[in-house]
């Protein structure tokens, strides 16, 4: 590969959506250890540091999962070090401070999002997980028969299938919502798909294949026009720009910890406070209920979103995921998107330039987020991909946990170069 390409694709594949040098890392991180220098934004992850296959690592793979900044592996090694407790208001000091830790998280993930508090957020394992429940809970007691259920042909397994398993257990109709040529959701097409009998509304924020942003805010109006619900997949939205759950006006958002720098395992549901109070809880166990008698199930359990997170919860990766937003803040959202949009539009440019792949998706840099699936006449994306890693460039190739939307554009498996 020459020099220039590689340069190109180490550039883009680490921490290249970044702000000019010098507005990062002011902020140390909580445990002071490990700051790089500020001149060295890059080296802020340490696993870029490495190689693959005997070559310097160029990492095109963040969309699946991207890679931890010191300031997030500080944060878990301190919790795990000094901090951890099962938490607990009112036992020991230790305990105390993880409950403290805990809700800080939550605070934190809350303002971020800027929902109106803490109780609108639930941790969970991960967006997947955020889905089901909604898909469980909700679904659970507001689907039946004569519902419908409108979801998208670009929508990940992880927000088709618990939809396709609560009409299986409600009888409701799944609708599906095509996209565009362009990969953009078919904006004329929503009036008439949506009725009376519209109940839930799910799309994806940007999605993982065709990396296109949809208009959420008019996607959410229309939906509410209709008298429907909605739910935003922003797992592939959140890393890249600001999303406000008040701006956009939804009813439920997902996000997924592993993607936007944080750990793996963890995720978030943000719900508008009135449904969450609303639905059934999905799990059950310790912490969402107490003082429970053997002879009676208990109807009465813990407040907001409390009454979703059974059992003992992940204090360490909640806490890292609030490492990571705080990460991502430090980094100032709007300039790391203005640095992804340049990256991105000279990524299309560079590779329009080469005859031989079709990218699935918009054309526009202002329309899209830098993830890139391609697919490349006469090459299969598994042999692309391998031939890449033997390059030590990380790709993704096969379908992408997203088949529907790959053979909307004609195929069944495609490369992705996500940065
Ligand atoms: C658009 C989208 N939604 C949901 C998910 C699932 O996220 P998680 O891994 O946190 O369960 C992914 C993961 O690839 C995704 O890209």
């Amino acid at each position: 590969m020459e020099n220039a390409r590689r340069h190109f694709l180490r550039t883009i594949s680490g921490v290249a959506a970044l702000p000019a040098i010098g507005s990062v890392l002011t902020r140390e991180p909580r445990t002071g250890l490990g700051a790089a220098s500020s001149t060295d934004v890059r080296g802020q992850f340490p696993l870029l540091r490495d190689s693959m296959n005997g070559r310097p690592l160029v990492y095109l793979d963040s969309a699946a999962t991207t890679q931890r900044p010191r300031a997030v592996l500080d944060t878990l090694d301190t919790f795990y070090l000094h901090e951890n407790a099962n938490p607990s208001t009112s036992l020991h000091a230790l305990a105390r401070h993880s409950a403290s830790l805990y809700d800080e998280a939550r605070a934190t993930v809350a303002r971020f999002l800027n929902a109106r508090g803490s109780g609108e957020i639930v941790f969970t394992r991960g967006a997947t997980e955020a889905i089901n429940l909604v898909a469980s809970s909700w679904g659970g007691v507001n689907l039946g028969r004569r519902d419908e259920i409108l979801i998208t042909v670009s929508d990940h397994y992880s927000s088709l299938v618990p939809w396709q398993l609560a009409v299986r257990r409600t009888g409701a109709t799944l609708r599906i919502w095509d996209v565009s040529d362009d990969g953009h959701l078919r904006l004329a097409r929503l009036d008439t798909l949506l009725s009376k009998r519209t109940k839930m509304v799910t799309f994806p924020h940007v999605s993982n294949v065709l990396g296109a942003i949809n208009p959420a805010k008019e996607i959410c109006e229309r939906v509410h026009r209709a008298g429907a619900v909605v739910l935003v997949d922003a797992a592939q939205s959140v890393p890249h720009f600001s999303v406000d759950v008040r701006e956009i006006g939804c009813d439920f958002l997902t996000l997924s910890g592993h993607k936007m720098c944080g750990p793996m395992g963890i995720g978030a549901l943000w719900a508008r406070r009135e449904l969450l109070d609303a639905m059934p809880p999905f799990q059950a166990g310790s912490n969402m209920v107490h003082e429970v008698e053997l002879e009676s199930a208990p109807t009465r359990f813990a407040e907001g979103a409390l009454k979703f997170e059974a059992g003992t919860p992940n204090v360490a990766r909640a806490v890292g995921l609030a490492a990571a937003v705080r990460f991502l803040e430090s980094l100032g959202r709007k300039e790391l998107w203005r640095r992804e949009q340049e990256m991105t539009e000279y990524a299309l440019a560079s590779l329009s330039k080469i005859k031989r792949p079709r990218i699935l998706g918009p054309t526009k840099a202002s329309e899209r987020i830098s993830v890139f699936s391609f697919v490349v006449e006469n090459g299969k994306p598994l042999d692309v991909a391998a031939l890449l890693d033997r390059l030590g460039v990380a790709v993704r190739a096969g379908d992408l946990a997203s088949l529907p939307a790959l053979k909307r554009f004609g195929v069944t498996a495609a490369v992705r170069a996500s940065c």
